[in-house]
Formats: C-alpha cells, sequence, structure tokens
C-alpha cells in the first residue's frame, strides 16, 4: 500500500504511462497479471481543450480499468488546468501527473516535457495552480537531467516541485540526451528520494524481477515503474510481486501460455474498438510481435505476421504458430 497525497493505492508497483502502446487493451492485460495501477496514455493538453469532451477513445472509461491515473503534457499552467477539468469531466483518475520525461523534439520546441528539466520554473507553476485548484493529488515524471546530470540542480528542482505542492515524483533514471539507451543513473533516483518526503518512484529498465529489487535496492525508492518490461509479459507484475515477497525467481512463461496471453489482448483489442481503425492493424500487430518474439524461428514469423491485413488472419496465423 502507498499513499499519493490523499489517496491510498493498494501497490507501489505501477504500469508506467507507455503512449501509443498502453491503451485500454494492454492496461487490462497488465491489470489481470497484477499491475495494481496503471496510467491512460499521455493526453496533450491543448489537444484536450480543443477536443472539449471528444477525446473519448483516449479515455474509455471501464470498470476493470480502476485505480487509473492521468497524465498531461502542458506548458502552459492556465490551459493545463483547462485541461485537468475537461479531462476530469470525463473520467476520474486517482492523481494527474505532469509529463517532464518526454524527450521528442516536436515537445522540445514547445518547451514541455523533458524542456522542463532545464527551465522548471514553469513546471512549478504548473504544480502549484493544479495542486491549489483540483482536488485530487498532482505528480511529476522527470527525468534525472537534460544533457548531463547535476544532482545539486536535481534536488533543487525536486525539492521545488514538493514545495509547489506535488504529491509523488516519478523518476526515470535517463537524462533527455539519453532518451530510452544506456545506464540508468540509480544515484540520482536516490538523492532525489532523500531530498524529499513525498513517495519517489524510480523508472528506467525495471525489466525483470531482479531489475526490480535492484531499483528498491540501489535507490530506496518508495515504489516502481514498470514500461518496456511489461511489452509482451504482462505477467512480470505477479512475477516481480512474488520475487520481492519469496525471493524465489520465476519460473519460465510458457510458449502455450504466452499464445494464450497474447490472443486475449488481441481479442480485447478487438472488443474494445479503442484505436481508430487506420492504425488498429499496426498496433495489433505490433503487439503481437512483443509477445511472440523469443518463439522457435522468431524472424520467420515476423515475416509472416507483418503483411496480415485483419484481425481474423492475424488470430489464425498465431494459432497454427507450432510450440516446439
Ligand atoms: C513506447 C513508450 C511510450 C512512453 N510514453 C511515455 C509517456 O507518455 N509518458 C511518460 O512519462 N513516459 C513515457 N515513456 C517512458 C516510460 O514511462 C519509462 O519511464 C521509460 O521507458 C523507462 O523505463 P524502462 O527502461 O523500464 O522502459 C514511454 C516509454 C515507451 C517505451
Amino acid at each position: 500500500m502507498i499513499k499519493i497525497g490523499s489517496r491510498a493505492i493498494d501497490t507501489n508497483i505501477f504500469l508506467a504511462p507507455l503512449a501509443g502502446c498502453a491503451d485500454l487493451s494492454y492496461r487490462l492485460v497488465c491489470r489481470e497479471h497484477g499491475a495494481g495501477l496503471a496510467f491512460y496514455e499521455m493526453a496533450d493538453v491543448n489537444s484536450i481543450v480543443r477536443a472539449q469532451g471528444k477525446n473519448k477513445d483516449l479515455f474509455m472509461p471501464h470498470p476493470d480499468d480502476r485505480p487509473v491515473a492521468a497524465q498531461l503534457l502542458g506548458s502552459e499552467p492556465e490551459l493545463t488546468l483547462e485541461a485537468a477539468r475537461c479531462l476530469l469531466a470525463l473520467v476520474k483518475p486517482v492523481f494527474i501527473d505532469i509529463n517532464a520525461a518526454c524527450p521528442v523534439k516536436k515537445v522540445m520546441k514547445k518547451r514541455s516535457g523533458a524542456y522542463f528539466m532545464l527551465e522548471p520554473d514553469r513546471l512549478y507553476r504548473i504544480v502549484e495552480k493544479l495542486a491549489a485548484n483540483l482536488d485530487l493529488p498532482v505528480t511529476v515524471k522527470m527525468r534525472v537531467g537534460f544533457n548531463h546530470i547535476d544532482q545539486n540542480h536535481l534536488v533543487s528542482l525536486a525539492k521545488n516541485l514538493e514545495k509547489a505542492g506535488a504529491a509523488a515524483l516519478f523518476v526515470h533514471g535517463r537524462t533527455r540526451r539519453q532518451l530510452y539507451h544506456g545506464k540508468v543513473d540509480y544515484p540520482s533516483i536516490r538523492a532525489v528520494k532523500r531530498a524529499v518526503s513525498i513517495p519517489v518512484f524510480g523508472s528506467g529498465d525495471v525489466l525483470s524481477p531482479q531489475l526490480a529489487k535492484k531499483m528498491f535496492e540501489e535507490t530506496g525508492c518508495d515504489g516502481i515503474l514498470v514500461a518496456r518490461g511489461s511489452q509482451g509479459s504482462p505477467w512480470i507484475f505477479d512475477q516481480i510481486r512474488d520475487y520481492l515477497k519469496t525471493g524465489v525467481l520465476p519460473e519460465q512463461v510458457t510458449l502455450e501460455r504466452k499464445k494464450r496471453v497474447l490472443l486475449r489482448h488481441l481479442e480485447y483489442m478487438q472488443e474494445l474498438r479503442q484505436s481508430r481503425p487506420s492504425n488498429k492493424m499496426g498496433l495489433m500487430r505490433k503487439m503481437a510481435l512483443y509477445y511472440l518474439y523469443d518463439f522457435p524461428n522468431a524472424a520467420k514469423i515476423r515475416g509472416s505476421i507483418t503483411p496480415l491485413k485483419s484481425y481474423k488472419a492475424l488470430v489464425e496465423k498465431i494459432e497454427g504458430i507450432p510450440l516446439g
């Protein structure tokens, strides 16, 4: 159990925000395998405000998709508050997170996402604005630096976020320059943890139960985010929980089980119809490849899946993949 602001959450192992990946189907499958909290996909404040409640695709409520958090990408306090209000009219997240971690160029141009690591003043104002005007906790997902790590700067940024009213910090232990590659800097996450009294979550290379344990041990963090470690491996949540409790490494997941869970995941995607038809097949094929990457003849399987154009054809292909 962990408390974020006034909200108690049953687990401290969350499914990380994953734009373009962790849609409703993905979240439901992860929840069936132990993910106790998930994030909606990140939403740009401009598009939320412009859509005026028409973002139903992204924020499709579902009784099993709870508790859920929302993440906003914005750069102006007023507009971010307006977007948060539009969002709250649609769904009831347990907290709202501000993205100060996204590294893409388009976002840097808008001086948002990881850009806040360079110029944090507007980030403080956004957090202050939301914390003062909303009746739910506001958190921040950040990186440990922009081009390089300056621990003094990082620690003062974390302290200022706490002062501005942040209820928790999610810290990806890489700089913006590293994107998603290279070493995760555990000491920097530890420095943030020591600097503030709000919960600090570690993110970065939580790819296995052992690496989850390492994140806790090296940083002293209060919780962890599982990101790429869940792609094609939703059972990682149960595995981490069991390993932390017993110290016993999980048995290897059988190919038969991988196929079964993949088919269930695709069935959700087909039934819930969350993705727009134009990109749905692409996302289905992408998900299939995550699950099938370590099957015998994986390269051949990949080649045979890429051209498939329908759900039915994809399911037939997967059902026909030999297990031995
Ligand atoms: C496909 C993908 C989409 C992501 N989308 C977001 C996002 O919308 N918001 C965010 O804060 N982080 C996002 N991240 C970053 C992850 O939440 C996480 O911090 C990062 O991948 C490091 O964890 P990992 O090394 O265990 O994957 C994304 C990562 C990936 C791979």
